[in-house]
């Protein structure tokens, strides 16, 4: 295997283009090739929200759902009708609601060509019900599955497949879970936003996929709130707005802003901060969840932006653009003080073993094995220079707390993903975080270090974790934590 620094091949992968362009063509057909810029269509008429999944037990404690996966038509703009893989036919897949305690039963039947599963991003749940291939087989075209598990934690978390992720994730197989208990903030309205994008060709149908774009992640031209592109939303006047975002995209940073309006975040990926923080904006990395709430004044609309972010090799020089407007109408409702604080939140302090994990990237030049895919080059990302499935693998006990310092060496942000269990961040480029809370997807930035706290409360068994630009983590930014039982 040949690797080269990803520097060294940024100048070389002009070489790969057919025709004969001079060098400063090539470099612009490159950059153009790997983050296209957005295109506009119109404010969309469709319903703002999810469509929320049918209960279908009628026991008290119980919540079943049935989702299949099939290809649909699905309408991201009004009168653009896009081909996509789909939870129910629809795009996010239904959203899932269930309360801490519940028993939550999910059928799946696969109705696509192709080997799926679903894992529930952020949820903590026995390993053989992660819809990580390994512990139990991936679900076969025409065969079915029933997930089941109990809901922990209340909190916004998400649903999408862990096979060929990077493809099947950006086809549009997601859908968010939303747990609730008895401590939710009380709000004028709440709303679950899920945040994508997609890169269509010129026939409007989703563009092929390549092995360059899969260097920064797949990075689209159409922005998708809830599946469809400037959705509109109506909001009284006044009151307290909830918002659940999550970013479903699979590489797409969304630096969130309500421009001059600051807003407050109640909580990240596991649950509520212990009191509500106060921002002008937000960084949301692929995978991560935020709960904000957002006091609405006398201004006749809200519009929420994704400002421009730089996580490297020339994705600052790609502007953001307007997500949604939430039009005031109506009577203004009465004003709701925010909540002044929720639970406590023990910081982790016993740390049974530290470990490091350092991120790298290389490129696969032609002639020598990618392990991933048909194409013989291409991007590859290691963690301790170990590639998946040649990954790296950490044993632990139960009932522990691991230290993680994950140190990021390449040009470009990665955000860090740990599944079956939540972490506190403890230290970013050596300075202490301002709040503590509970994370499973966080930004490693380019060229530093991110310490992460993992109490390993519960569930034995072997986890994934990986970066979740799901290019990355598909071509080898993964590794596996075995976790015995005693
Ligand atoms: Cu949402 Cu292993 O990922
Ligand atoms: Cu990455």
């Amino acid at each position: 295997m040949r690797l080269l620094d990803i520097p060294t091949l940024l100048g070389t992968l002009g070489l790969l283009l057919p025709g004969c362009m001079s060098h400063e063509d090539m470099a612009m057909h490159d950059r153009e090739a790997v983050v296209p810029p957005l295109i506009d269509f119109g404010s969309s008429s469709a319903d703002f929200d999810a469509a929320p999944a049918e209960d279908t037990s009628a026991t008290v404690g119980e919540v079943s759902f049935e989702l299949e996966a099939r290809e649909a038509d699905v309408e991201l703009a009004d009168g653009k009708l896009v081909r996509l893989w789909t939870y129910n036919g629809a795009l996010p897949g239904p959203t899932l609601e269930a309360r801490v305690g519940d028993r939550v039963r999910v059928h799946l039947k696969n109705s696509l060509a192709v080997d799926t599963t679903i894992h529930w991003h952020g949820l903590r749940l026995p390993a053989e019900m992660d819809g990580v291939p390994g512990a139990r087989p991936a679900i076969a075209p025409g065969e079915e599955f029933t997930y089941e598990f109990t809901a922990t934690d209340a909190g916004t978390f998400w649903y999408h497949p862990h096979v060929s992720s990077d493809e099947q994730v950006e086809r549009g197989l997601y859908g968010a879970i939303v747990v609730r208990d008895a401590g939710e903030p009380s709000v004028t309205s709440e709303r679950v936003v899920v945040l994508d994008d997609v890169w269509l060709g010129e026939d409007e149908q989703l563009a092929p996929f390549s092995s360059t774009e899969a260097m920064i992640g797949r990075q689209g031209n159409v922005l998708l709130v809830n599946g469809r592109a400037n959705p509109q939303l109506e909001l009284s006047p006044g009151g307290l707005h909830r918002f659940r975002f999550v970013n479903a995209a699979t590489a797409r940073y969304f630096r969130l802003s309500l421009g001059e309006t600051p807003f407050h975040v109640v909580g990240f990926d596991n649950g509520r901060l212990e009191r509500p923080r106060q921002v002008e904006e937000l960084l949301l990395v692929p995978g991560a969840r935020a709960d904000v709430l957002v006091e609405s004044s006398a201004e006749a609309e809200l519009t929420w932006k994704t400002l421009g972010y730089d996580r490297g090799h020339g994705t600052g020089e790609a502007p953001g653009g307007d997500l949604f407007k939430a039009r005031l109408t109506g009577e203004p409702v009465e004003a709701l003080a925010l909540p002044e604080a929720f639970a406590a939140i023990e910081p982790v302090d016993d740390v049974a073993r530290t470990r490091e994990l350092v991120l790298r990237e290389s490129m696969v030049m032609a002639g020598s094995h990618s392990g991933h895919g048909s194409s013989a080059t291409g991007p590859t990302f290691s963690i301790n220079d170990k590639v998946f499935p040649q990954g790296e693998e950490f044993s632990t006990v139960i009932g522990e707390s691991e230290e993680w310092a994950i140190r990021n060496d390449t040009e470009m942000d990665h955000p860090f993903h740990l599944h079956g269990f939540r972490f506190q961040v403890v230290s970013e480029q050596g300075n202490a975080p301002a709040f503590l809370g509970y994370f499973d997807s966080i930004n490693v930035p380019a060229q530093q270090t991110t310490t992460i706290r993992i109490p390993l409360e519960a569930n034995p068994g072997t986890w994934m974790f990986h970066c979740h630009i799901l290019e990355h983590a598909e071509r080898g930014m993964m590794g596996t934590l075995h976790v015995a039982a005693e």
